[in-house]
């Protein structure tokens, strides 16, 4: 889809449709007043018979408005001292899911002419595009045959007053790299197992390098033996498919400026290994990249905006599969640290791989390291689909993370990092074992990474919940592409 800005009188194109916002109770927002007019009443008429009270989540399509449009759309936006951010995001959702279903190739959309809170143009167009993106994307590649055409629509045109022109603009910019960082983030999470693996994620870093030139180094099998990545290679080892580690540098800052680092964790999928996961929805455990995903997805929009400054994105990957070369329950492992791991149980395999991967970081001096990880069930469960786990070393880094969260509406909770919960970790054999029974799982997966996170400020997001969705709209979410966006935006604007 294509978007353009403009201002002005509500027009489109012959086969276009003009979409404007109605409040309740049957109160037409100014676009609405403005088409009214020019259609003699004609609105008015409509929503006094009833037809459209401005309820949200209401569409109410009309043909052949008179002086107007071949096609209006009317959406409902609930009550006008009601209407923030999420009754915002709703309403253009409700649109571009009614818009869908027409056969209109282009529409004005007037919902972000309409005052939100204090949010700004920029604010209003970069939602606008993310949720409009959000309602068009399909993932068709893996079917042979084209289902029905898709929806007609092509081009969006975003309606803001002309003084915010140049700041609409800006959103738009921003939107833009948002939602095709989500858009790679969600290809990469539904491509089948068997399509992306380890090395297929090397190879759409090395697009990614060449497309905005930036710095490449996917580190073998042997590289990583050489260096000691013990946990990492323990992981690898019942896998037929080789193990990558990626480093993907964007050098948009001066030389000097420490980067941030963003470590993603790469399972492209997790059996379990010899702890071997039950049966149902095991297919789910080919979204275990999402966190590699989101590294990519981010470094895509980073790369888009020429953000001026550093960032890494680290990419630890393998499959965790069952066979006469796993790792044992028991097994005692080394880590790239030195410290040593009794693994009790192969399917805590997650923070085997990011360990090591922390302890590589400390190379680049990070000013932060954010690990974002499908890392527990346990989180899941303490915090459901909506919000992702975020723990941290740093009150001002778990602050800045949160924020950045809020504004891009992909929220995260501050869950605690206590040393009380350290202790469930005890091995009788080694320094410490991989897991920490079932209390708190999501705290002691936290509290295991953090022993290799002690030489910089580092958060930690637990996307298990988050990353993909289940049943009917199974597919990968894009988050959190757009709080790590808005983060590293935010860091390019202090800086
Ligand atoms: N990838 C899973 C976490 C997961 C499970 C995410 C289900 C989303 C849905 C991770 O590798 C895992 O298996 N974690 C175990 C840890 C346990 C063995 C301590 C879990 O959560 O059960
Ligand atoms: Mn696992
Ligand atoms: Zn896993």
């Amino acid at each position: 889809m294509e978007f353009s800005i403009k201002s002005g009188a509500p027009q489109t194109g012959a086969n276009g449709c003009l979409v404007v916002g109605v409040f309740e109770p049957r109160q037409l927002s100014a676009a609405a007043a403005g088409l009214d007019r020019a259609a003699q009443g004609f609105l008015g008429k409509v929503m006094r018979r009833g037809d459209m009270q401005g309820k949200p989540g209401t569409t109410l399509l009309l043909h052949e408005v008179p002086g107007a449009a071949a096609r209006v759309l009317l959406v409902g936006l609930g009550r006008e001292a009601d209407f923030r951010d999420k009754q915002y995001r709703e309403a253009i959702a409700a649109a571009i899911r009614a818009l869908n279903a027409t056969g209109a190739e282009e529409a004005s959309l007037h919902l972000t002419e309409l005052a939100v809170g204090k949010r700004d143009a920029a604010w209003r167009v970069a939602h606008a595009v993310a949720v409009a993106r959000e309602g068009s994307y399909r993932f068709i590649r893996m079917k042979s045959k084209s289902e029905n055409g898709g929806p007609a629509l092509r081009r969006l045109a975003l309606c803001v007053e002309r003084p915010a022109l140049k700041r609409a603009a800006a959103g738009l910019e921003h939107g833009l790299a948002v939602a095709h960082g989500m858009s790679l983030a969600k290809d990469l999470g539904n491509l089948p197992p068997n399509v992306c693996t380890p090395a297929y994620l090397a190879e759409q870093a090395r697009e990614l390098a060449r497309r905005y030139r930036m710095k490449i180094t996917v580190l073998e099998r042997a590289d990583m033996q050489r260096l000691g990545m013990h946990t990492l290679l323990s992981v690898a080892q019942g896998s037929a498919q080789p193990p990558k580690f990626i480093v993907l540098e964007h050098r948009g800052g001066p030389k000097k400026m420490k980067p941030v680092v963003i470590v993603g964790k790469g399972i492209t999928f997790d059996t379990g290994g010899i702890s071997l996961k039950p049966a149902a929805e095991m297919d789910e455990m080919k979204f275990d990249m999402c966190g590699a995903a989101s590294v990519l997805g981010t470094l895509k929009a980073v790369g888009e905006m020429k953000l001026p400054i550093n960032v890494v994105g680290v990419i630890p990957s393998t499959e965790n599969m069952p066979g006469g070369r796993a790792t044992r329950p028991g097994d005692i492992v080394k880590s790239l640290s030195g410290q040593t791991v009794e693994i009790l149980n192969t399917d805590a395999e997650g923070r085997l791989i990011l360990c090591d991967a922390l302890t590589y970081v400390e190379r680049f001096e990070p000013a932060a390291v954010i690990d974002i990880a499908t890392l527990t069930g346990a989180c899941v469960i303490a915090l459901g689909h909506v919000a992702t786990g975020l723990f941290a070393n740093d009150e001002d880094l778990a602050r800045e993370v949160a924020r950045a969260g809020e504004a891009s509406y992909d929220r995260v909770w501050h869950m605690p990092l206590w040393a009380d919960y350290q202790d469930q970790l005890k091995s009788n054999f080694a320094d410490f074992a991989n897991i920490g029974g079932r209390p708190a799982g999501a705290v002691t997966a936290a509290c295991f990474l953090a022993r290799f996170a002690g030489k910089f400020k580092w958060a930690h997001l637990d996307i298990a919940g988050t990353a993909w969705k289940s049943g009917k709209e199974k597919g990968a979410t894009g988050r959190p592409v757009p709080l790590l966006t808005e983060f590293l935006v935010n860091r390019a604007r202090r800086k």
